[in-house]
């Protein structure tokens, strides 16, 4: 079911030993890491399809997404979590502080990206890769691998996710460059809609 989220029912004891170890070098954001991992994913590798992994992102580009959130800058939308209040990406950006953020980047920007494998169809994976290399590779670097500019990493993030991004980048709803909007918007008068589902296969046949 579209923007519902299946709770991880227990906090595995290796995670909890792990918190132990590592909160000598936690600081603000420690308090946070439950909360975050129970949408994001064990270090905030993503285990549901329209919830991005934030692990291994830019610091840069995960505090100009937080603020961005905080500014109403970018769609976002309520996850319902059984035995959980529904909360959404604005409600847990209003409850941290700058520095909280700034603390929770660098925590997540040095975790370890444990992207799983996704579904893919070659052909379309094949005319993926040459919309990318056309269209995106100017950017996103190294098959949307490189972080350098501060931007999102492509291959192997959640396809839903993906799928939805580029929507909102399109019709304008997520501000983003404005370059990469109109980038979006020449490819779909160019290649008609199935040109997104095209790259989101082609991200997915990165990862094996
Ligand atoms: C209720 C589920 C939920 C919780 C809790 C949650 N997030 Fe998110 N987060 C999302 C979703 C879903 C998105 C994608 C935008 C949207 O659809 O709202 C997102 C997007 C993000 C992004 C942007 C990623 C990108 O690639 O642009 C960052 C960074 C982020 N969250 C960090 C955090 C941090 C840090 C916490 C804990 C303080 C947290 N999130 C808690 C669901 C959640
Ligand atoms: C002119 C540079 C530029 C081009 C061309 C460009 N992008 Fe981007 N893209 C960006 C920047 C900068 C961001 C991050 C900040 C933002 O949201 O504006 C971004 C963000 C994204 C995101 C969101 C990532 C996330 O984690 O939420 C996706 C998805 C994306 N780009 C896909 C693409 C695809 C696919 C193409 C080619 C069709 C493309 N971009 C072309 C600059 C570009």
């Amino acid at each position: 079911m579209p923007g519902t989220y299946i709770r991880l029912n227990y906090f595995p004891p290796i995670f909890a030993a792990l918190l132990v170890v590592f909160s000598s070098t936690l600081n603000a954001e420690s308090k946070w890491l439950e909360l975050c991992d129970d949408c994001h994913g064990p270090n905030g590798n993503s285990l549901h399809d329209s919830i991005p992994t934030i692990a291994a992102l830019s610091k840069n580009y995960f505090v100009e997404s937080m603020n961005s959130f905080k500014r109403g800058e970018r769609v976002t939308r309520i996850h319902k979590r059984p035995g959980a209040m529904d909360t959404d990406m604005t409600m847990v950006v209003s409850m941290l502080s700058d520095y909280e953020i700034i603390e929770l980047a660098k925590w997540y920007s040095s975790q370890i990206r444990d992207s799983k494998a996704q579904s893919f169809d070659s052909e379309k994976a094949k005319t993926g890769r040459r919309l990318h290399m056309k269209y995106c590779e100017i950017c996103h670097e190294d098959s949307g691998r490189s972080i350098e500019d501060d931007i999102g990493i492509l291959p192997g993030q959640q396809k839903e996710y993906l799928r939805l991004s580029l929507q909102d980048i399109a019709s304008g709803q997520r501000i983003s460059s404005k370059k990469m909007k109109k980038t979006l918007n020449r490819m779909e008068r160019k290649y008609g809609s199935d040109a997104f589902d095209h790259l989101l296969h082609y991200y997915a046949s990165l990862i094996k």
